[in-house]
């Protein structure tokens, strides 16, 4: 069975986001949670796509210009992610959206759905959120890691990765790892 793998960068108080809906301490959104080589397909929540597809797509147009959320040119992080992602499958999951831009972006209406696309063979899955998602697929035990990059600061008001995770989970410590800036990369299984 394929694995679930749910990378989020957070603040040590837990937020992935401030209270105007961007994380302004991120300087980056690429890949940095060492997944990328054991993937082949992404899935994603129907409150973050429509944001994501316009990041991605403006740097896969235009990979020297500012990107929107981040003010800045494009990392080669993130324009490798860029790539990575034109030409990977992504599933979206959501009841309302009703069409996508990337030719390779499926709308699938249920968690079970996505169970099914665990046992199909595949290298590994990438849980890229938002925070909803993220709490919904842990609830339904679907995902099988979670990474994180806990950035250096209390953010204060905003939203909670685990906000709406309705039960207790225990975890298991895998590796941590001190990164550049004070920030904090952490791999934990989920039981
Ligand atoms: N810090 C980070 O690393 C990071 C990473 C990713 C995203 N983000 C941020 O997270 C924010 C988005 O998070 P969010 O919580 O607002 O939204 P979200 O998780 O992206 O999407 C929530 C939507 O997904 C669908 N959905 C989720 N679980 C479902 C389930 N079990 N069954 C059916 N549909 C389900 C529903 O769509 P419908 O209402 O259409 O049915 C729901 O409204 C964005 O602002 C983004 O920037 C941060």
């Amino acid at each position: 069975m394929r694995k679930l793998i749910a990378g989020m960068k957070i603040s040590v108080d837990g937020k992935m986001e401030g209270p105007e809906g961007t994380a302004d301490w991120v300087e980056a959104w690429s890949e940095d949670y060492g997944l990328t080589s054991q993937i082949d397909a992404c899935v994603l929540g129907g409150g973050m796509y429509p944001g994501y597809e316009r990041y991605w797509t403006a740097i896969q147009n235009e990979p020297d210009a500012p990107v929107w959320i981040t003010g800045s040119a494009p990392t080669p992080a993130e324009i490798e992610w860029a790539r990575f992602a034109a030409r990977t499958p992504h599933y979206v999951l959501s009841s309302t959206l009703s069409s996508a831009l990337w030719p390779k972006t499926t709308l699938v209406r249920k968690l079970d759905e996505i169970a099914a696309l665990k046992r199909q063979p595949g290298k590994d899955i990438y849980l890229i959120g938002g925070a909803r998602t993220t709490a919904s697929f842990i609830d339904a035990g679907l995902v099988d890691e979670l990474r994180l990059i806990v950035y250096a600061l209390i953010a204060g008001d905003g939203k909670a990765l685990f906000a709406t995770t309705q039960r207790r989970r225990g975890l298991e410590l895998r590796k941590a790892q001190p990164l550049a800036d004070g920030r904090l990369s952490l791999s934990y299984g989920i039981g």
